[in-house]
């Protein structure tokens, strides 16, 4: 299927990489081809700017060019499904490829440019652009910012990842749902001051309306690459989150709710016949949205690499993945619908079923090389869900299907490779189940005494609920020895310092999360050793 049915313009995939490959390389793009820059009456840096650490010395700048989306957001909000439809069908997205300057600056005044140029926003991308910069001095921060016509966007700062360092901070973040409160916590994550933050998913949440929550989402579920565009401007106007991507470059990977709950290659929850269509336009709309290099996109939107190594020089390498493209399908799922659900062992023994995968073989090739290689004092693997068995003992040993519980033989694999590969410092990081866990990653879950191999951390979640509340986790980590900490009642995000020596992790709570400026304190701190594996409480 052609991207032509999911969005007015008549363009196919091929083209579309094309566009996004030429687009994003400064220079590439003939003026030629391009519109003179015509006045606009509104704000076309609406959406904001961000950046990305991409090669060594190089970074991916990002903003999109859309003018007048107060009132587009206005036009398709709180429709009945089949009004915005016809809308939909009605609407226009303005054609022509425009001419955006950039700059990139030593100084915050832009009076020292150390490189500037003109990359192209077409329309077939929703005027988004992705500018490639490489040969930047590492770790050293760069200004930058978009002019367009008599325009200026905001400035950002980003950097590329160090050669060399001593120590570094990242806050690994999570789950921004809407609907359920502001981003504040980017607040104070400014004021925390990382270097870069790591999002392990659900950027946006796909889903319609739902009337008990704090606030809702204003359109249908998501769809169509329109309805994708559409949302992902809604949660980039969140102000507190659009100042965190000005104020440090993100490393990014995504996980189910960019396209749809649950979904394992092309099929979602709800069993649809177009999964393959909604995933490509949702995969489109989040290129659109981030600072993604156009170097990921293998062929076309339905084929994104997510998945890659980032490395901090000898400090740390960052093995970031994607469990969602590649996967099977939920074990046992229930009659009629797709996804996840909470099955007893001996009542699923497909969960247990060797041949099923989570990465895919391709990746876990990938995996198993990058583990050999690396040298980096701390090795990161960086993924979407929960990583330890998180088994619950109520009603006989039961699992949940969508992490890697769902997928257990190939976790034992990955357990294999780092048994194996033995690669400095590991630690997994994670999302996805809104809740903080603290876990020594133990070579055989279902042996308490087998040896510590690594250490995991996964993050809490910036607004979405969990419903694991004190007694439920209780009885979760009593049940998994290996879960060191469990909170599922907090939001925020983790923050972690990096030096040679060790490894602390501070759990940022907030204490509100419908403040847009909530308060947040430290509600527990771990520290992991050089050379051992296993966390240990420095506060909580
Ligand atoms: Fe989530």
């Amino acid at each position: 299927m052609a991207v032509r049915s999911l969005q007015d313009s008549a363009i196919d995939r091929r083209t579309v990489i094309k566009l996004a490959l030429a687009a994003s390389i400064p220079g590439a793009w003939r003026s030629g081809h391009a519109l003179a820059q015509p006045a606009l009456a509104a704000d076309p840096f609406s959406l904001g700017v961000a950046s990305a650490p991409s090669g060594p010395g190089a970074v991916v700048l990002w903003t999109r060019i859309v003018p007048g989306l107060d009132a587009q957001i206005a036009r398709f909000s709180k429709l009945a499904t089949e009004d915005y439809v016809a809308t939909r069908r009605s609407f226009v997205e303005p054609g022509g490829s425009l001419d955006v300057r950039w700059e990139l600056a030593a100084d915050e005044g832009f009076r020292n440019i150390v490189r500037r140029g003109t990359s192209a926003a077409p329309a077939e991308l929703a005027h988004s652009v992705h500018v490639e910069i490489e040969g930047l001095d590492p770790w050293r921060p760069y200004h930058y910012r978009f002019l367009y016509g008599d325009a200026v966007s905001p400035a950002g700062i980003t950097r590329a990842l160090p050669a060399q360092a001593k120590r570094l901070r990242f806050a690994l973040a999570s789950c921004q749902h809407y609907e359920h409160g502001y981003f504040g916590a980017y607040e104070a994550m400014r004021a925390d001051d990382p270097d870069f933050v790591v999002f392990v998913g659900d950027y946006i949440y796909e889903g319609g309306p739902r009337d008990s929550r704090f606030r809702i989402h204003p359109f249908p579920s998501a769809r169509t690459l329109f309805d994708y565009r559409l949302r992902h401007a809604l949660y980039k106007l969140d102000p507190s989150l659009q100042k965190m991507h000005r104020h440090c470059p993100w490393v990014l990977t995504w996980d189910d709710h960019e396209v749809s709950n649950d979904y394992a290659r092309d099929t979602g929850e709800d069993l649809d016949i177009d999964g393959a269509a909604r995933r490509t336009a949702a995969y489109q709309a989040y290129y659109e949205h981030m600072p993604v290099s156009a170097n990921a996109l293998v062929e076309r939107f339905s084929d994104v690499r997510m998945y890659r190594r980032l490395a901090a020089g000898d400090l740390a390498a960052f093995l970031v993945l994607d469990d969602r493209q590649y996967r099977d399908r939920q074990a046992c799922q229930p009659q009629g619908r797709g996804g996840s659900s909470v099955v007893e062992d001996n009542a699923c023994s497909e969960r247990r079923d060797p041949a099923r995968t989570l990465l895919g073989p391709e990746q876990m090739g990938w995996l198993r090389r990058e583990l050999s290689a690396t040298r980096s004092r701390w090795t990161f693997i960086t993924q979407q869900t929960a990583f330890s068995r998180m088994m619950r003992n109520d009603r006989g040993h039961r699992f949940w299907t969508d992490g890697w519980d769902g997928y257990p033989a190939e976790r034992a694999r990955v357990l294999g490779m780092l048994a194996e590969a033995r690669p400095p410092n590991p630690v997994v990081l994670g999302g996805d189940v809104h809740t903080t866990y603290v876990c020594d990653v133990k070579s055989d879950f279902d042996a308490p005494r087998s040896p510590t191999i690594a250490t995991e951390f996964c993050g809490t979640s910036i607004t979405s609920p969990s419903s694991f509340d004190a007694r439920r986790m209780a009885a979760l980590v009593d049940a998994n020895p290996h879960v060191l900490f469990g909170d599922g009642m907090r939001r925020g995000y983790l923050l972690a310092d990096v030096s040679a020596q060790n490894l602390q992790v501070r759990l940022r709570a907030m204490d509100d999360v419908t403040q847009r400026v909530p308060k947040v304190s430290t509600a527990g701190a771990w520290i992991v050793e050089d050379g051992k594996a296993g966390a240990h409480v420095l506060q909580g």
